[in-house]
């Protein structure tokens, strides 16, 4: 019988099933509850990286419109939620404090990488180990970059679906992990990233018999709005 590979838990914005997405509230929430990663969401507009998803402001906030047409001081202003305010990527490596290893997902693609990578380099500089960073997006060309410019992080190639070479745009971006959303996952995808050496993790598995299913699979990972379903 195949030896059980290790089993990584990623709070999903945070842990979003406790907390308002992609705020401190939601990372300090992730920690408390034991999750050893968490993953939010980076933006980077009026020369800031914002922790937030959508492209506008209105699902998780006061505000309305994109967020790329907001001032720093207008987004400073926003309620993301409980009162939360929308933090820079600073904000929250500054709260998690290395206490969980971190995967930043690059949403924008206008000198998000560069921005981001600059962050991270001082971060590194200051001790946090790159090996508990992992700078993921769906954007490639953008991951591309930033792997270019900071190569001791590793990086994360995003996929929502099944690519016609399997895990190969892992490969291509010398990426340790492939992410796939979970309806798309099965036994020969698992397979073939285990082949290439990368790790297959899965977004967004609320489900404990989902997560039991998955992991028969052999998946590597699950991002989970609930990690202490997921600890459980
Ligand atoms: O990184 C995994 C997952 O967060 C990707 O999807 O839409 O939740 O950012 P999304
Ligand atoms: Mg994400």
């Amino acid at each position: 019988m195949s030896e059980q590979r290790p089993l990584t838990i990623i709070g999903h914005r945070g842990a979003r099933g406790h907390a308002p997405e992609n705020t401190l509230l939601a990372l300090d929430t992730g920690i408390r509850l034991g999750a050893p990663w968490l993953e939010f969401d980076v933006q980077y507009v009026a020369g800031e990286c914002w922790l937030m998803h959508d492209l506008t402001v209105d699902r998780t906030t006061d505000g309305h419109g994109p967020l790329a047409k907001l001032s720093a001081a207008q987004i400073r202003a926003l309620d993301a939620g409980g009162g939360q305010n929308v933090p820079t990527l600073a904000d929250a490596l500054d709260l998690i404090e290395n206490r969980a290893a971190v995967n930043i997902e690059l949403k924008t693609w206008d000198g998000c990488a560069q921005a981001v990578a600059k962050i991270l380099r001082d971060y590194i500089a200051d001790g946090w180990p790159a090996e508990r960073f992992l700078v993921s997006s769906f954007h490639h060309p953008e991951l591309w970059e930033f792997r270019e410019l900071l190569p001791e992080v590793p990086v994360g190639a995003l996929v929502c679906g099944v690519p016609l070479d399997w895990a190969g745009p892992a490969t291509e971006l010398g990426a340790a992990v492939l992410s796939v959303s979970s309806e798309f996952v099965d036994a020969r995808l698992v397979e073939d990233a285990h082949r290439r050496d990368l790790q297959l993790w899965v977004y967004t598995v609320n489900d404990v018999d989902e997560m039991r299913a998955l992991r028969a699979l052999g998946v590597d990972g699950f991002f989970t709005d609930y990690p202490d379903r997921a600890l459980r």
